[in-house]
């Protein structure tokens, strides 16, 4: 156990809410929003994170804190008190199995956005002059180019790896502690320069009406919350186990879930103010409501409002900060078990996986236009195409939500409740709505996660 680290207590916070908030909250969430027609998407997206995203991020928490180890010991030690033994220790396997498949592409989309960072720069510099068809053009020719790429790729796994070798504290929470002030604040100050944007009223409209909602879009609020939580693969299993004992599990998991949620909305807020901006007639002819949103559809929308040279770097560089503190927390998850597990030295550790990932990530990197049978590998028929596409609906739609099942399921039905409240309690005091809580936990969540892999087995996708 000789390099552990351990967390101050801001520094756990923020590096908790540093995993949560990422391309989740930025880049998927306004458009699966918009996807959804807003509204009643957004309701059901904020009970989900307080009926069932809350209460499976305390459990991770408890198990984490309780055990002090990286998701496969902590299972395996508790897993021995319970029904099932020591097989227990398969669901820590899974989440860091989950963290090597999510991180190799997620790097690959978080290249993206320093890539943009520097188109804007020089846009900003030189002028802006692309048109908005062109825009989309350019972003495919930039997604089809594997040298590009795999360059973008290293890059961010770099630094990544770089800042998780530094350590618990002087690493992640270093960086945490520095970058989530600024992303919170500067984010803020573009929602608030967002009222002066014309298309302000529609958006906050479209965000905010009440209106129908299908049952697809049910379960893909449901889905996200996982995602955009960092549960179901051991991530808060970690962070957790680098928690010191005075620190209150339910004040922490409030302070993360809210924070998440705020950056979430104004998120929106920004993006579908300079989107509403246009009118509605080439709003619909130009612009998909596609996964791309971020990178097709805004670029030329900043530069046609005032400030937009300034706002439109400084917008992808925070994006690239948001996902960097996520990258951090899916490494770390990798990270933590060859050194809690193996005994491995932390260097050692991180270089390996880092490598391991890059080498993953790859293929995903090439799977964009770049090489014809990785772009076409569609082991699931229609529901993905490409070898990105393939690992993302692989990890959303089974490996975060069994993950997040069985999760629940060992935590809310195989521990004793007198361990789960006296975990609960410590550096917090009497915790009231345990009750409550735990029947969230053993019934409300799973069955919501049930609900979702029956559609994911009848052939839906929710990624
Ligand atoms: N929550 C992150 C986001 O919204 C993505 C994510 C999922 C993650 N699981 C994680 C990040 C585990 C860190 C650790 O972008």
């Amino acid at each position: 156990m000789s390099d552990r680290g351990r967390f101050g207590r801001m520094g756990f916070i923020l590096a908790a809410v540093g995993s949560a908030i990422g391309l989740g909250n930025i880049w998927k969430f306004p458009y699966i929003t918009y996807a959804n027609e807003g509204g009643s998407f957004v309701l059901v997206y904020l009970i989900a994170i307080v009926l069932i995203g809350a209460p499976i991020m305390f459990a991770e928490l408890i198990i984490g804190r309780r055990t002090q180890q990286s998701p496969y010991g902590a299972f395996a030690e508790l897993g021995k008190q319970a029904l099932g033994g020591k097989a227990w220790s398969a669901v820590g396997g899974l989440g860091v199995f989950t963290g090597f498949v999510l991180l190799s592409y997620y790097a690959v989309i978080a290249g993206w956005t320093v890539y943009y960072f520097g188109r804007c720069l020089t846009w900003s510099l030189q002028g802006y002059d692309v048109q908005n068809a062109p825009l989309g053009e350019m972003f495919g020719g930039f997604l089809a180019n594997g040298a590009l790429q795999i360059t973008f790729l290293a890059i961010f796994l770099g630094v990544t790896t770089g800042v998780v070798l530094l350590g618990v504290k002087s690493g992640i929470e270093r960086v945490t502690k520095t970058l989530m002030p600024i992303l919170g604040v500067v984010l803020v100050l573009l929602a608030i320069n967002s009222i002066r944007a014309p298309g302000f009223g529609d958006a906050m409209r479209f965000l905010f009406h009440i209106g129908p909602i299908d049952a697809d879009g049910f379960l893909e609020a449901v889905g996200h919350s996982f995602f955009t939580l960092s549960l179901g693969m051991g991530a808060m299993i970690t962070y957790g186990s680098y928690v010191s004992k005075k620190q209150s599990i339910p004040g922490s998991t409030f302070l993360i879930c809210l924070f998440d949620t705020l950056i979430a909305l104004i998120a929106c807020v920004i993006m579908f103010s300079i989107i509403f901006s246009i009118p509605e007639a080439e709003r619909a002819t130009t612009f998909g409501r596609s996964s791309t949103m971020l990178f097709t559809t805004l670029p030329s929308m900043f530069y046609a409002l005032p400030l937009g040279g300034l706002l439109s770097p400084v917008f992808y560089l925070l994006v690239a900060f948001a996902a960097l503190t996520s990258t951090i927390g899916l490494l770390e998850v990798a990270v933590s078990y060859f050194i809690d597990a193996r005994g491995w030295t932390r260097k050692k550790a991180t270089l390996f996986c880092g490598a391991a990932i890059f080498a993953l990530g790859v293929p995903s990197a090439l799977s964009l236009g770049a090489s014809n049978g990785l772009s076409s590998f569609n082991p699931f028929g229609s529901l993905a195409t490409g070898v990105l596409d393939t690992f993302d609906y692989t990890v959303s739609n089974w490996f975060l939500p069994v993950g997040g099942l069985l999760t629940a399921v060992f935590v809310g039905w195989m521990l004793k409740p007198e361990l789960l409240r006296d975990e609960l309690e410590e550096g917090h005091g009497t915790f009231k709505a345990f009750g409550l809580w735990l029947f969230l936990l053993r019934f409300v969540g799973p069955v919501a996660i049930l609900w979702i892999l029956w559609a994911v087995i009848g052939g839906r996708s929710f990624a």
